[in-house]
Parts: C-alpha cells; sequence; structure tokens
C-alpha cells in the first residue's frame, strides 16, 4: 500500500507583481502541486501579488517594513506572523528584501527563492541589464535554497534564454521571467514530494547530491 502524502503548507513573500505567485497558485488548483498556499505576505502595500492572493482566496497580508526601527525588528515579526501558518516550505517571489541572518537560518532547507540570473553570475540587481552590458550569449534564472550568503544557496534549477543583439533589458526580463513561470512551480513540486532536500549546504533531488548549476535536463 502506498502511503499518501501529506499536503504540504506554504507562505509565499511578495514585493511586487507577483506572476511567479500566479502561476504556483495555477499548478497548485490543477492540482500538480500537493500543496496549500497558507498566506501571501508582502513588505509593499501596492503589491499586486496581495490582490491576486485574494482574488485565490488566500490570506493577503502586508506588513510594512518601514514601521520597524530595524531589519531586525521587521524580520522578527515576519517570523512570527509566518510561523502562525506552520509552514513546511517558505517560498521568495520577488520579495525584494535582505533577510537578516537569524530569519535565514529559522527558515534553513525550507526557504525557496527564484533569482533572475545564471547565478552564481549577477547576484544582486539589475540582472538583465549587467548580462546585456557584459554581452553575455546566454542569461536565464535560477531556483535555489536560501542560505545566509546572499543568493548564494545551493542552486536547484536554472533555465537558460539567449541572449539576442538589440534585446532590450526589459524584453530579456519578459523572457526570463516566462521561464521562471515554469521552473519555480516545478521546484516546489519536488519539494512538497519530499525529492528535494537541502543537506550540508548541497541541493539533493532523489538522494542525488545536484550539480553547482543544478538539475541538469540535458
Ligand atoms: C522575478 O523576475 C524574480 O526573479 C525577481 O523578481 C521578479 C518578481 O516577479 N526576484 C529577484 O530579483 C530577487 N532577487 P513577480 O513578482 O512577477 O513574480
Amino acid at each position: 500500500m502506498t502511503e499518501q502524502q501529506a499536503q504540504k503548507s506554504i507562505v509565499v513573500l511578495v514585493s511586487g507583481n507577483g506572476s511567479n505567485l500566479q502561476a504556483i497558485i495555477e499548478d497548485i488548483s490543477q492540482l500538480k502541486i500537493n500543496a496549500k498556499i497558507s498566506a501571501v505576505i508582502a513588505n509593499q502595500k501596492t503589491a499586486y501579488g496581495l490582490t491576486r492572493a485574494e482574488n485565490a482566496g488566500i490570506p493577503a497580508i502586508f506588513i510594512d517594513h518601514k514601521s520597524f526601527a530595524s531589519r531586525e525588528e521587521y524580520d522578527a515579526k515576519m517570523v512570527q506572523c509566518i510561523n502562525e501558518f506552520t509552514p513546511d516550505l517558505i517560498v521568495l517571489a520577488g520579495f525584494m528584501r535582505i533577510l537578516t541572518p537569524d530569519f535565514v537560518e529559522h527558515y534553513l532547507g525550507r526557504m525557496l527563492n527564484i533569482h533572475p540570473s545564471l547565478l552564481p553570475k549577477y547576484k544582486g540587481l539589475n540582472t538583465h541589464k549587467r548580462a546585456i552590458d557584459a554581452e553575455d550569449k546566454e542569461h536565464g534564472a535560477s531556483v535555489h535554497f536560501v542560505t545566509p550568503e546572499l543568493d548564494g544557496g545551493p542552486v536547484v534549477l536554472q533555465s537558460k534564454v539567449p541572449v539576442f543583439e538589440q534585446q532590450d533589458a526589459q524584453e530579456l526580463a519578459d523572457r526570463v521571467q516566462q521561464q521562471e513561470r515554469q521552473m519555480y512551480p516545478l521546484v516546489i513540486k519536488w519539494f512538497c514530494e519530499d525529492r528535494l532536500k537541502m543537506i550540508n549546504n548541497k541541493a539533493v533531488l532523489d538522494n542525488q547530491i545536484l550539480a553547482e548549476e543544478g538539475y541538469a535536463i540535458e
């Protein structure tokens, strides 16, 4: 008899549009991912991700970082709020804040991020413009576990797009984001099926330690 997998609880953190959040909502509603988004939390009141959550009947919470004196106090409030939903997984989906080490340690091994570059290239901001300025032939996005090193945790999956001549940063961003919306739900599915773990600072899928660039499809 196969054991029924328990449904995972996910809390998603956003700062903006929430197109990655939408892709996850859709895959859950189509039963591709056995999980429930218990809450969406934003640090920006106008984040469209909050509206997307409300439209899907998910609790949408705004916690204003400007009303806290320090990053530590804000992150402590976030932990308190997140933990009320007893999540198995924290998903950063365009959450544009640097996290304190305490916050990261609290969710180590159960927090994922999507970053718009082929890590370890272009950590931080303005990744699309930096790839164009460097005349890179390819660019893309990475899903990784979050560790205290900014954008430095073990990569689970990367998706590449070619960089065309004359392409501007917005066009490139749009093409990278199309890929993001495919890859992030897939990685979340793996986590929710207990196939993906972080062990000794490495991403492990189906008991195999993944290479630095993550799972290789080829
Ligand atoms: C995505 O492109 C994601 O890779 C990026 O923010 C965008 C959010 O889009 N994240 C970062 O830059 C994190 N460092 P979305 O709100 O439409 O999902």
